[in-house]
């Protein structure tokens, strides 16, 4: 039987849980947000993360094993999330992995976060092909990485400072919506009118592949402090949010397509979620004769799946192991594991 392995995501604020078979694909996957739990203080907060990933995470493997109808023997690999990520709750899901592989005597291994985002629009059908360009856009991250096979990228470009996902949860934070900032963001931007407050593009127009989005927070702030707070004005401003995001990404991924010559790009992470950068994407790549590939939806925002196939691909190259030492990288560089 191919093997099937056991995906365990538990970097910050979601537990996440799949099951996947090699040459089968996803045989089922779950996922615990703590949003509702986190709202109250307006921002992830690590210790109470921790302590809820420890309660969800034996629950939600009895459950994907019994959605897949697949019995715990029956388990060959278990990947986790070994980094980056808050250092807590990376230990729950690190030592249960580890804990539960020795037991079963199985290999475990750990996984880049990024990358299990990065290989997540395989999992889609159609899946692009190797090699790729990857825009990965998430909380934490904002990177152009050149993707020609399982552990081969090259990074082509980052933020110097804030990432997208940041820039929208700011912005959200100043205009008083609430955590997590990006999804709100983008809800109330369909309600304003474009082209109405003009936000400064940083770096648009830098001639590389680096990103900044620290100025664009000074200036939502100003424009913030200097406008009417009713919901039209407030609608208004968070559309020039996410027009100048928009607009900073979907130039830069261009230019790396144009740069690299490759026809092919991958959006990855939350923020790869956003209908607005979806069809500028879409629209700007696919006019010029390339095509843009996306997680499903729900594999875009931190979820198992991605972590669970991943796994498989690495394990696939031998790279499982069984003696069950384990420590997690809260922060961790992609470009340290690539193999070229
Ligand atoms: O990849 P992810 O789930 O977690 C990290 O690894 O960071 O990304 C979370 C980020 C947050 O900043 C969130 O506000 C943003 O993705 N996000 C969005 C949308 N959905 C999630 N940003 C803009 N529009 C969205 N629809
Ligand atoms: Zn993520």
């Amino acid at each position: 039987m191919p093997q099937i392995t056991l995906g365990i995501e538990s970097s910050c604020d979601e537990t996440g849980i799949a099951l996947y078979q090699t040459g089968r694909g996803l045989l089922a996957h779950t996922l615990h947000t703590q949003v509702a739990m986190h709202s109250e203080y307006g921002g992830v907060v690590p210790e109470l993360a921790s302590r809820d990933h420890v309660r969800r995470v034996i629950p939600l493997v009895r459950q994907v094993l019994h959605t897949a109808d697949v019995l715990l023997d029956q388990i060959g690999a278990i990947a986790y999330t070994q980094g980056p990520g808050l250092g807590g709750a990376l230990l729950v899901g690190a030592s249960v992995a580890n804990a539960l592989a020795y037991a079963l005597d199985i290999p475990s291994i750990g996984i880049h976060h990024l990358e299990g985002h990065l290989l997540s629009p395989l999992l889609s059908d159609p899946a692009p092909e190797f090699p790729f360009v990857a825009l990965l856009v998430s909380g934490g991250h904002t990177q152009l990485m050149r993707v020609d096979g399982v552990g081969r990228y090259t990074l082509l470009g980052e933020t110097l400072d804030d990432a997208a996902g940041e820039a929208f949860d700011k912005s959200a934070k100043l205009l008083e919506l609430g955590y997590p900032g990006g999804p709100a963001l983008a809800k109330l931007a369909t309600l304003g009118r474009p082209g109405l407050y003009k936000l400064p593009r940083p770096m648009q127009h830098s001639g590389d592949l680096e990103f900044s989005f620290s100025g664009l927070k000074t200036a939502v702030y100003t424009l913030v402090k200097q406008s009417d707070k009713d919901e039209q004005t407030r609608s208004d401003i968070a559309c020039a949010v996410q027009e100048a995001i928009v607009d900073v990404l979907a130039s830069k991924a261009r230019a790396a397509l144009a740069l690299t010559g490759l026809t092919q790009l991958v959006v990855a992470g939350g923020v790869g979620a956003n209908q607005m950068l979806r069809a500028r994407l879409t629209e700007d790549i696919c006019k010029r004769g390339g095509k843009v590939f996306y997680p499903d939806l729900e594999f875009c925002t931190d979820n198992g799946a991605m972590i669970a196939f991943a796994g498989a691909l690495r394990l696939a190259q031998q790279q499982g192991k069984k003696d069950y030492r384990f420590n997690v990288k809260p922060r961790w560089n992609l470009a340290g594991i690539t193999a070229t």
